[in-house]
């Protein structure tokens, strides 16, 4: 099996000044026995990939982005295509957050043509899904966590055993209503089940968890069969925090 993987999602957070200190906080931290138990990733936002390089050189620490562009290169004004960010060092990527999906319009088609470009580059990419709370109160939850799965487990190609997957309700994002050990199982067994059915590895692919995870509940969610790690945005800013959702992961 993998190595748990918990990765911070910054979101559109920091300055140089901050990332500075929270990530040499996190360095600091992440003595070699903590790093060779789980992956560590942090996804910045995009302008400063060259500051978070350089500052993790040499560490077990890996850069993540919070997204890609579906085109390779070209007249495509504000956006990062998958090559650049490997030109940084980049080793993860998120495709499909509920953020984005929500505020840009992103498809599940958008979210499969990112995770293609990604994988073309040699990245890794994270693809989020999870259900909005009218989803889950209508009963809904199993059926949009497994349309939006579907969308990339056929990529050309590719493999999906290549991918990690993120389940996050977009309920419990930044909310502090963290699903419950065994809501997040439930989920985490059905997008299980749908992965072993499409890859002969797909009972091997991570499956993290996302949405209010913290140092207080991360042990339980972490200690489920099927949560193989986290995705953490709020308790990412807070280093002390942030270590002690790495250290849950051992
Ligand atoms: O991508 C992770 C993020 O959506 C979770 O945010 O603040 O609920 O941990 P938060």
């Amino acid at each position: 099996m993998n190595k748990k993987l918990i990765a911070g999602n910054w979101k559109m957070n920091g300055s140089l000044t901050a990332n500075d200190v929270l990530v040499r906080a996190i360095l600091t931290g992440l003595a070699p026995e903590a790093s060779a138990v789980c992956d560590v990733a942090v996804a910045v936002p995009a302008p400063y990939l060259a500051q978070l390089q350089s500052l993790a050189v040499g560490s077990s620490l890996a850069l993540a982005a919070q997204d890609v562009s579906t085109h390779e290169m070209g007249a495509y004004t504000g956006e990062v295509s998958a090559v650049m960010l490997r030109d940084f060092g980049v080793r993860y990527a998120l495709v499909g957050h509920s953020e984005r999906r929500q505020y840009h319009g992103e498809t599940d088609h958008v979210v499969a043509l990112k995770a293609q470009r990604a994988l073309a580059a040699g990245i890794t990419p994270i693809v989020c899904v999870g259900e909005t709370l009218a989803e889950r109160e209508n009963g809904q939850t199993e059926a949009v966590v497994k349309r939006q799965l579907a969308a990339v487990i056929h990529l050309n190609g590719h493999c999906i055993s290549e991918v990690v997957v993120a389940y996050e309700p977009v309920w419990a994002i930044g909310t502090g209503k963290t699903a419950t050990p065994e809501q997040a199982q439930q989920v985490h067994a059905v997008l299980r089940a749908q992965l072993a059915a499409a890859s002969d590895k797909g009972a091997r692919i991570r499956l993290l968890y996302g949405g209010s995870m913290n140092a207080t509940n991360a042990a339980q969610l972490l200690a489920q069969p099927d949560i193989d790690g986290g995705l953490i945005g709020g308790a990412s800013l807070k280093p002390t925090d942030f270590l002690q959702i790495v250290a849950a992961a051992q």
